[in-house]
């Protein structure tokens, strides 16, 4: 067991080290950039679930940086057949100088950085997803000039994206306005702790969310691992989509943004994925800058 920094939740970076990634990932993006915090080290992703967004950019990002990114699928390497997390943590701390995983269980993650001797990233659980708000704070502080005075709308499932939200809002200082379904609202415990660090307000209504927000973002409406329940929850969040008579409740100047990927016709319509608005590509392609500005705080010596 250690004390080597890990990244699993957003507040796992103090405000000021957060102000700081993002000025750091500013300065990677602008071309020019060729410091090489990663050479000579090797991260290991493991996933166990599918991803596009974040494997790439993950693997693109240590490249160039100087590093060097090693995909694990968790069906190919023991862990897949019970080697234990904490035997992994040890045995992968003894090669790579850091880990990113996605995987299901919240828990898990948490097992495993506290037997690597390596900082630990979360590429996604079942509870967070705090790379993704990452780069969508970054892309709001692109689009909007900052988050100060800026209030974001969440529309859908309180997933893990909106627990990574609330921990962002928390941390932050922002207003965050939650439209969720009775039976999908998000973690309780995240709720009431960051409900007394900012104005969080947790609604039914789409519209009561997204009237005058900034932002409005929005999800799948079945996760990864819930692909079973798609068809009740179909049923449970009719009248979650973020269309554009929604946009249009929001301030005039209000970006679309989802982590993708989108369910067009679902959580949102065709128009305002593809409208002036939405912000995802840009989205997207921030999770590179980002994770770089992380790995670089995190693995660099
Ligand atoms: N948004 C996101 O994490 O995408 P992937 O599932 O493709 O990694
Ligand atoms: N909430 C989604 C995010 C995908 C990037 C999921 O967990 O599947």
């Amino acid at each position: 067991m250690s004390s080597t920094r890990h990244f699993l939740a957003i507040p796992d970076l103090s405000r000021p080290e957060l102000l700081t990634l993002f000025d750091l990932a500013s300065r990677m993006k602008r071309p020019g950039y060729a410091d090489k915090p990663l050479a000579g080290k090797t991260l290991g992703m493991i996933f166990a679930k599918s991803s596009t967004r974040t494997r790439v950019s993950f693997e693109v990002g240590a490249f160039q940086l100087g590093g060097h990114a090693l995909f694990l699928s968790s069906r190919d390497i023991q862990l897949g057949r019970g080697e234990p997390i904490r035997d992994t943590a040890r045995v992968l701390s003894g090669y790579l100088d850091g880990i990113m995983i996605r995987t299901f269980d919240h828990a898990d993650i948490e097992e495993l950085a506290r037997f690597a001797s390596i900082p630990v990233i979360n590429g996604l659980t079942d509870l967070l997803h705090p790379c993704q708000v990452l780069a969508d704070l970054l892309t709001i502080r692109e689009s909007l000039g900052g988050w100060e005075g800026k209030v974001v709308a969440w529309v859908g499932d309180g997933n893990n994206m909106a627990n990574s939200w609330l921990n962002a809002a928390g941390m932050l200082g922002f207003e965050l306005r939650l439209a969720c379904p009775a039976g999908y609202t998000p973690n309780q415990e995240i709720l009431e702790r960051n409900r007394k660090l900012t104005k969080v307000t947790l609604t039914a209504d789409p519209r009561e969310a997204v009237r005058g927000a900034h932002a409005v973002n929005t999800d799948v409406w079945a996760s990864m691992g819930q692909e079973q329940e798609q068809e009740e929850r179909a049923r449970a969040f009719q009248g979650y989509i973020v269309d554009q008579a929604l946009m249009d409740t929001a301030d005039k100047g209000a970006i679309f943004l989802h982590c993708l990927p989108a369910h067009r016709g679902e959580e949102v319509s065709e128009a305002v994925i593809e409208g002036e608005q939405s912000r995802v590509w840009n989205q997207a392609e921030n999770r590179l800058h980002v994770q770089k500005a992380l790995m670089a705080t995190l693995m660099a010596t």
